[in-house]
């Protein structure tokens, strides 16, 4: 059922390079999702400290009903595209209430991660053996071309848990301006936006007590160990995390203990780092209103509805096509 199209070493060895060689140094997050960077992001969503799984469930589990209003008004079958699944927690609560309102659906979730995929897979036809379920395993920028086919089937495409938070704001735009290019008139997107709020309580959803964000910023290092034979000793850096409160912007951070050299064996190179200097890891841009609502004229949608949980932490939109 899986079709396997794993990233390409040499992309993976190319990106490491070009952020390596990088002045600040840098590391793409969607590298993060190996099989054990999946676990630890399965243990993240646990935490007390990281609201944003909660408040985006307590959506799904209280609104479900006028969720499955808005994308069936028209009553015409459809595939629920997912991108960036993950383990597909919150999306089986729609897709349980789908089923029972016999809607007629493929559920189809796209992810880099075949662990992710692997769970999502086993969880979902465990639960649901009634289910259409198609899995794409690669990264959705590619995979998106492939959803490109304008069939006349309606496609109403998830971007849940906050994913475009890891965008700056104008690949977001050009990332929905793209999405926008491949959908018809009656398809629907679905985005899981963080809402600005005070910025302690987002800080401490990217610095928890546990160390668990901690350890999976470090398993990207032990993962460019693992695959492209690097020395790094992740003890000698350490994870930092802040909030921009104009830019609404937190941004996570690997900084060296130490003046110190790794070798990556793959590459056949060394990158040499300053005693505190960081690698820039990832964002995570929080939205006002006003920015969603000018992200969506601005890549050619219009909001339909939104869908906020009891404390205004967080809201999934709902946009059509203009
Ligand atoms: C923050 S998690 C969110 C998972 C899920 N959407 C949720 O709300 O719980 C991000 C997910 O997107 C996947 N991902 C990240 N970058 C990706 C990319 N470029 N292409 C496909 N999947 C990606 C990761 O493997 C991970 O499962």
């Amino acid at each position: 059922m899986q079709t396997s199209i794993k990233i390409k070493q040499n992309t993976f060895a190319d990106d490491v390079t070009q952020g390596l060689s990088a002045s600040p140094k840098f590391l793409s997050s969607k590298y993060f999702y190996d099989d054990e960077g999946s676990r630890l992001f399965q243990e993240i969503m646990k935490l007390p400290e990281y609201y944003l799984t909660r408040a985006e469930f307590e959506i799904f589990s209280e609104q479900t009903n006028e969720i499955f209003s808005a994308f069936n008004a028209d009553d015409s079958p459809f595939d629920l595209i997912e991108l960036g699944a993950g383990d597909g927690t919150k999306t089986s609560l729609l897709v349980d209430y789908f089923l029972k309102q016999n809607a007629g659906f493929t559920y189809i979730p796209i992810d880099i991660s075949a662990k992710a995929l692997n769970t999502l897979t086993a969880k979902f036809e465990k639960e649901f053996p009634q289910l259409r379920i198609q899995t794409k395993q690669g990264d959705y920028f590619k995979t998106l071309k492939t959803l490109g086919a304008k069939t006349s089937k309606k496609k109403i495409i998830l971007f849940l848990g906050s994913n475009i938070g890891n965008f700056r704001q104008e690949q977001a735009k050009e990332f929905f301006t793209g999405l926008r290019a491949v959908m018809n008139k009656n398809d629907l997107l679905f985005i899981g936006f963080d809402l600005q709020k005070d910025p302690q309580t987002i800080l401490d959803a990217y610095s928890d007590k546990q160390g668990v964000t901690d350890a999976f910023n470090i398993n990207l290092l032990k993962r460019v160990n693992r695959e492209l034979g690097a020395n790094f000793d992740p003890k000698e850096f350490s994870h930092y995390a802040i909030y921009h409160p104009i830019e609404g912007a937190a941004r996570s951070f690997l900084i060296s203990q130490k003046k110190q050299t790794v070798f990556i064996e793959s590459l056949n190179k060394n990158f040499d780092f300053e005693a505190w200097e960081p690698i820039f890891m990832e964002i995570s841009q929080k939205y006002s209103l006003k920015m969603i609502e000018e992200l969506a004229k601005e890549s050619g949608f219009q909001i339909e509805k939104n869908f906020f949980d009891s404390k205004n932490y967080y809201a999934d939109s709902l946009w059509k096509p203009i």
